[in-house]
């Protein structure tokens, strides 16, 4: 499979935080081939093992944005609640896939009302998000209810992934599938390598609610050095100054020196540093400070950990599209496998 193949795969699959279970089994099946052992812990993280010795984590996140049913009207209209940071401006006339009780997939729309009818001031308003509702074409909650939609099933808006030109592609959800890629990517090119400490690559749950997933599982692993790999926030669009740009897109992965969640220890941007320069890749900084990532929960963990981030850039994430450039996750990926080959430097 050509990398655009496995990015679209990973995009694509369902994977609302706190229910991941499809992308998980999809990165089961990926992963496997490349590492010795794989566990499912309680809060469902993919924990997977190679290699023995000090222990060196790498974590992306599965889960995506989303929303759960928070209420079925008698007419069969869906009221929906958000998993994560959405902007409410967004929402209205997407299409949705609400994954029912026994799996199957429901398609639906966010329904809008129709300009015709609003006044002028509304027009120019948001929707509240508790307004909103989805229209999965029923005529009564009884027929909403026997497709198996229930109270707490989770939706998300689908958009396939799907290459433009020259090399951007978009998808839905490459916050955080970027990330589980570089790291499938990183596994199955070192994958007959001899690294000399234990690798574990943690694919997380919950980030998107609060790091949820990566915080049980740094405690579990008891990493002694751990990376995240996250697709974050591109901001070279019109209308925004350099300055408040937290990464571009074409300028390579970026290394994240602080955000809102973690000040990166100077040794270990230093380290990433070093090896951007020795493997020839481009490298950019992530701005300070927006956003958070898994590293923000995972060193904080036990008597502490040294970790670090590096990014691809993605513009418009946490909206129903996001659109990277290939370049980007290829050379990320570079500097994920030029980190874990120097990463024995770090356990010193
Ligand atoms: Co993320």
């Amino acid at each position: 499979m050509e990398l655009l193949e496995r990015l679209k795969a990973l995009s694509d699959a369902f994977g609302v935080a706190g229910h991941e279970d499809e992308v998980r089994e999809l990165i089961r099946g990926m992963a496997s081939p490349y590492v010795d052992s794989i566990e499912v812990d309680p809060l469902g993280n993919l924990i997977c093992s190679r290699g023995e010795g000090p222990t060196v984590m790498l974590d992306a996140h599965m889960d995506e944005v989303g929303f759960l049913v928070r209420w079925i009207e008698k007419d069969g209209f869906i009221r929906i609640t958000p998993v994560g940071g959405w902007d409410e401006r967004l929402l209205l006339g997407h299409r949705v896939v609400i994954r029912a009780r026994n799996g199957k997939k429901v398609k639906g729309i966010i329904g809008a009302t129709p300009p015709h009818i609003l006044s002028q001031e509304e027009r120019k308003k948001a929707v509240p998000l508790e307004d909103l509702f989805v229209d999965v074409g029923a005529k009564s909650r009884e027929e909403v209810e026997e497709m198996g939609i229930a109270i707490g099933s989770p939706l998300t808006i689908h958009y396939p992934c799907e290459p433009l030109r020259g090399g951007y592609v978009t998808g839905k959800a490459f916050d955080d599938r970027v990330g589980c890629l570089g790291a499938l990517e990183a596994l199955r090119i070192t994958a007959e390598e001899e690294l000399p400490y234990k690798l574990v690559v943690n694919f997380a749950t919950g980030e998107e609610l609060g790091l949820r997933g990566a915080k049980a599982a740094a405690y579990r692993i008891n990493p002694r050095v751990a990376l995240a790999i996250e697709g974050t926030i591109g901001a070279d669009v019109p209308g925004i100054p350099e300055a408040k740009q937290p990464t571009r897109l074409g300028a390579g992965p970026a290394i994240t020196v602080a955000d809102r969640s973690i000040v990166v220890r100077p040794k270990m941007v230093e380290f990433l540093e070093a090896v951007a320069r020795e493997e020839g890749i481009p490298f950019q900084y992530k701005l300070p400070t927006y956003g958070g990532t898994d590293a923000g929960a995972i060193h904080l963990e036990r008597g502490g950990i040294l970790a670090g981030v590096v990014s691809v850039p993605c513009r418009y994430i946490h909206s129903p599209v996001s659109l990277l450039y290939l370049p980007d996750l290829e050379a990320t990926v570079k500097l994920v496998v030029g980190f874990l080959r120097r990463a024995e430097g770090l356990l010193r």
